[in-house]
C-alpha cells in the first residue's frame, strides 16, 4: 500500500521540511524518520509533528545494517527517501572520512535492504554537485565531475544506486537538486551563515573573487519536487531539479545586507562594508547550472518562489527565531568556524 514512507534525515534542514510537507500533503501516510542526530540534525525542526499512528522517529545511523534491516522488517515500507548525508563541502575538505562513510556505506546499507524486496520505490537525494564545474547546463545522462571529497561522495552513491538497479532490478530514482535555502538551515551553508553575522556584527567572508555562481532553489519548492519524483517519476531515472535563479554569491551577500538592513531598519551600507574577501574553498566550483527540463516535462513540476521572495522569507524566519541559531551554535561550531575562516585545512578533527 502506498502508505508508508521512511524518510532517513528527517531532521536535518531538507529532510524536515519533506517529512512536514508529507504531513500536511498526505496526511493518511506513516512517516517514519530515522536520523542520527549529528550537528546538523535538531528535534526542534520538527517539534510541531508530534508522534502518532502516523509519525514515528528512530534515532539511528543508517550505516547500521541490523537496525535499518529491523525498521524496514517492522514498518515493511512502500518508499524510502535517503536525504541522511554529511552535506557541507568545508567539512568534507577538513575530514572526508565521515561523508565516505555515511554517503557511501550509508547508501549501499539501504539500497541493500531494498534488496530483500518489498520496497516499491527508493528515491536517492543527490546534487548538483555531482556534475562539478560546468559551463553549458548539464542533462542528466552528462558525465559526473565531482570536485569536492562530499560531491565524489555524492556522486558515489548515484552510480551505486544506478547499478543496483540495472544489476538487481530493484526501483530506485535519483533527485539532483541545486542549492537549497529557507529556514532551518544550518550556518555553515552561505545564505544562513550570512545572515547569522549580520545580525551578530561579525565580517561576511566571501570566498575569492565571489564570481561563483549558484542556482538558488527554494527549500519548499525542492520538497514538492521530490515528492513528485517518489510518486511519479521513472524507476531508474534521474530528475535534475534546479530554480533558474543563478547569481554570483556576491550579489547573494548584497542582497542579503539590504533586505537584513530593511527588516531590521539599519543603515545598508554597515552592513555592506563587513563584507570580506577570504581565502578561496580548495577546489572550488566556479559555476552550477542544470538542464531541468526533464522534471518539468515528465512530472509537470515548476519552481513556485522567486528568490527574491524566498530571501525575505528565510531572513524573517532566522530573526524570529535566533534562539534556534544560537542553539545550533554552541557547542562545536566555533571550533569549526575558527578552523575553515581560518583557511588552515589540517586544523580541525
Ligand atoms: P543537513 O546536513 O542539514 O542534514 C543531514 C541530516 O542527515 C541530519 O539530520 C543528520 O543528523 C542526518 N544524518 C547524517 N548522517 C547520518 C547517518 N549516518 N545516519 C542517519 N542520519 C544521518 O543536510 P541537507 O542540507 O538537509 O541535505 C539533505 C540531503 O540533500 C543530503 O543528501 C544532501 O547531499 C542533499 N542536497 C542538499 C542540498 C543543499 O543545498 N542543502 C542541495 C542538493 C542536495
Ligand atoms: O549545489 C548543491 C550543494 O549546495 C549541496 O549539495 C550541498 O549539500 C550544499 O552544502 C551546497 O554546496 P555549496 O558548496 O554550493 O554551498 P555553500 O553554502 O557552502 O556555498 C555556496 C557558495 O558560497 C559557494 O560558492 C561557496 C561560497 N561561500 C560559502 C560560505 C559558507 C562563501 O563565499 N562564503 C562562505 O562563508
Amino acid at each position: 500500500m502506498q502508505n508508508s514512507v521512511v524518510v532517513t534525515g528527517g531532521c536535518g534542514f531538507i529532510g524536515s521540511h519533506f517529512v512536514r510537507l508529507l504531513r500536511t500533503a498526505r496526511p493518511d501516510w506513516r512517516v517514519v524518520n530515522l536520523d542520527k542526530l549529528t550537528y546538523a540534525g535538531n528535534l526542534a525542526n520538527l517539534t510541531d509533528i508530534g508522534e502518532s499512528g502516523h509519525y514515528r522517529f528512530v534515532h539511528g545511523d543508517i550505516v547500521d545494517s541490523d537496525l535499518i534491516n529491523g525498521v524496514v522488517r517492522d514498518e515493511q515500507p512502500w518508499g524510502i527517501v535517503n536525504f541522511a548525508a554529511e552535506s557541507h563541502v568545508d567539512r568534507s575538505i577538513l575530514d572526508p572520512a565521515p561523508f565516505l562513510r555515511t554517503n557511501v556505506l550509508g547508501a549501499q546499507v539501504l539500497l541493500d535492504a531494498v534488496r530483500q524486496g518489498g520496497i516499491k520505490r527508493f528515491v536517492q537525494i543527490s546534487t548538483d554537485e555531482v556534475y562539478g564545474d560546468v559551463q553549458t547546463p548539464p542533462d542528466e545522462e552528462a558525465t559526473l565531475r565531482p570536485s569536492s571529497p562530499y560531491a565524489a561522495s555524492k556522486g558515489a552513491a548515484d552510480l551505486l544506486a544506478l547499478s543496483y538497479h540495472r544489476t538487481y532490478g530493484i526501483p530506485i530514482l535519483i533527485a539532483r537538486s541545486a542549492n537549497n535555502y529557507g529556514p532551518h538551515q544550518f550556518p555553515e551553508k552561505l545564505i544562513p551563515l550570512m545572515i547569522r553575522n549580520a545580525l551578530a556584527g561579525e565580517i561576511l567572508p566571501v570566498y575569492g573573487d565571489g564570481a561563483q555562481v549558484r542556482d538558488w532553489l527554494f527549500v519548499g519548492d525542492n520538497c514538492t519536487a521530490i515528492l513528485q519524483v517518489l510518486e511519479h517519476g521513472r524507476l531508474g531515472a534521474v530528475y535534475n531539479v534546479g530554480a533558474g535563479e543563478h547569481r554570483p554569491n556576491i550579489d547573494v551577500v548584497r542582497a542579503i545586507c539590504r533586505l537584513v538592513a530593511e527588516e531590521t531598519r539599519v543603515d545598508p551600507q554597515a552592513l555592506l562594508a563587513r563584507i570580506q574577501s577570504v581565502p578561496d574553498r580548495p577546489g572550488h566550483d566556479r559555476r552550477y547550472v542544470m538542464d531541468s527540463s526533464r522534471i518539468r516535462a515528465e512530472l509537470g513540476w515548476t519552481p513556485a518562489t522567486p528568490f527574491q521572495d524566498g530571501l525575505r522569507t528565510t531572513i524573517r524566519w532566522y530573526l524570529e527565531h535566533q534562539d534556534w541559531t544560537e542553539r545550533v551554535t554552541s557547542g562545536d561550531y566555533r571550533a569549526y568556524y575558527e578552523a575553515v575562516y581560518r583557511r588552515n585545512w589540517g586544523a580541525h578533527g
